[in-house]
């Protein structure tokens, strides 16, 4: 089911937003030349918020441990042990606010 998350003029270019979904884990929002991505707001290495991270070059960057996850594939670069690449979800922009397609337990499968 396609969730409400919040309006899309939030999202600056360049920005990662952490939205807070009531009854599934908080998700994150980045707008990168333009487009939206969301994704869980749990770093896969260690659970850590990726919202506290940032963007550079199409990645997103982990703050903890630098892990950077490419926003097209969700590949991870530079990453630490055991790091496994990032998941997305399906994600629009409906006249203004982003709709995202969570799965019940939000995870990164
Ligand atoms: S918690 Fe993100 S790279 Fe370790």
């Amino acid at each position: 089911m396609m969730i409400e998350l919040c309006p899309s003029a939030e999202i600056a270019e360049g920005e990662i937003k952490r939205v807070d979904v009531e009854g599934l884990p908080a998700v994150a929002i980045a707008r990168h030349e333009g487009a939206l991505y969301v994704f869980p707001d749990r770093c896969p290495h260690a659970d850590e918020s990726l919202a506290e991270g940032w963007l550079e070059d199409g990645r997103v960057i982990c703050g903890v441990h630098f892990a950077e996850f490419d926003l097209d594939t969700g590949e991870v670069h530079n990453p630490p042990v055991g790091c496994p690449n990032l998941s997305f979800f399906k994600c629009e922009d409906r006249d203004g606010t982003v709709f995202a397609l969570l799965t019940g337990d939000n995870a990164n499968v």
